[in-house]
């Protein structure tokens, strides 16, 4: 069994940060979204994954590279544009081969792993598993129709929902997904759905299983999932102190300072994570806050936020909360007259003042 992974696209509802960097490298609990997938697909026992890449494919390969370090083996394989994650399969026939294989997209991630989900499908045997989660929100995912707990009807996005159940960022496949991809025609949106290829099988009566979900799964597209899943993840953490943190600071309830760091007169309250070569000064750090490798955060207080590498924040005077800090940002106090806010803001950037 083989395994793709979609980490191609563009990451539009979380720029500016995605503006130059991809979407499935950004940091949850100071890891990359892409590396949860990485590890979840090699302990349910698959070697072989190939990652569809994009523009930011650079990127990816520097993160990822020959995928040893993960135990596994990666191909790449380029897509000049995102045409849709049905387009991501056509193009990857060649690695696929006739093999049965799970899809994973990039941007989502599984508490629990999906070793469960491989061990299902390797037993019964269907032509496609998907799996489905129950959500609020439904218009915003694929949504499936079942009766009789079978498949019945999946719609990409539909306006108005038949049911609440959203499909989840991860399906299984056997060989007939390559007719599928081929017969479909682009949607609406101009993309190639996967969900019109799952529609395919079912209508040519081959056997797609539903899986429902019931742990904790999030498609990180936004940042108010961005913040959920840190919160989500830092929380399994355990308390975990290598950095040098001096005798005038406290560190309370699953804090994690890795190899590097300096925490100096300051608290820490977790669950928390602080980066290799990060810099905590007098500053609080609250719960749920994941702060990058050589961020330095002076005389100030953050809470609820993912702040990424190399960034400063000194003397910021309020708590900074809710928030994501792209990489090497500067937000800084000015003691000059007149007091004024000075921005260099990316497009897409959102500043909330009190
Ligand atoms: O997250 C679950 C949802 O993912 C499902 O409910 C939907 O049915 C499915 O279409 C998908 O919807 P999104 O609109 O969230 O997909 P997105 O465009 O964000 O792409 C998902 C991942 O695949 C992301 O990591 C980017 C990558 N991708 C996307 C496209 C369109 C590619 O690598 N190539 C592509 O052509």
């Amino acid at each position: 069994m083989k395994a793709l992974i979609l980490s191609g696209g563009k990451g539009t509802r979380l720029r500016p940060i995605t503006h130059t960097s991809a979407k499935q490298l950004l940091p949850v609990a100071n890891k990359p979204i892409l590396f949860y997938a990485i590890e979840a697909i090699r302990d349910s026992g698959i070697r072989d994954i190939g990652i569809i890449v994009g523009d930011t494919a650079e990127e990816v390969r520097n993160a990822v590279s020959d995928g040893r370090r993960f135990g596994v083996e990666v191909t790449y394989i380029q897509q000049d544009e995102p045409l849709g994650l049905a387009h991501a399969v056509l193009i990857a026939r060649d690695f696929l081969k006739d093999e049965p294989f799970v899809m994973y997209l990039g941007d989502n991630l599984i508490k629990g792993g999906i070793t469960g989900l491989v061990e299902q499908f390797k037993q019964q045997s269907p032509n496609s598993q998907i799996l489905l989660a129950h959500v609020r929100n439904p218009s915003q995912f694929g949504v499936a129709e079942l009766r009789d707990s079978q498949v019945v009807r999946l719609e990409e996005k539909p306006a108005s929902p038949k049911s609440d159940l959203a499909l989840v960022g991860v399906y299984m496949f056997d060989k007939n997904i390559h007719a599928a991809v081929r017969a479909i025609r682009p949607s609406k949106r101009g993309e190639l759905e996967i969900t019109d290829a799952i529609q395919w099988l079912i209508d040519n009566d081959l056997r797609v299983l539903p899986h429902i979900v019931t742990g904790w799964w999030k498609d990180t597209g936004r940042l108010e999932d961005m913040l959920e899943a840190n919160r989500m993840m830092l929380d399994t953490y355990e308390t975990d102190v290598r950095g040098d943190v001096d005798e005038h600071s406290r560190v309370e309830f699953k804090v994690v300072v890795e190899k590097g760091a300096v925490v100096r007169h300051s608290t820490i309250r977790g669950p928390a994570a602080i980066g290799s070569g990060a810099k905590i000064i007098n500053s609080y750090i609250g719960p749920f806050t994941s702060i990058s490798s050589d961020t330095q955060i002076i005389n100030s207080e953050i809470e609820h936020s993912i702040i990424l590498e190399n960034c400063l924040i000194e003397d910021v005077g309020i708590k900074i909360e809710d928030s994501l800090v792209g990489r090497n940002a500067e937000v800084k106090r000015l003691n000059e007259k007149p007091r004024v806010y000075r921005l260099l803001l990316g497009d897409n950037s959102k500043v909330g003042l009190p």
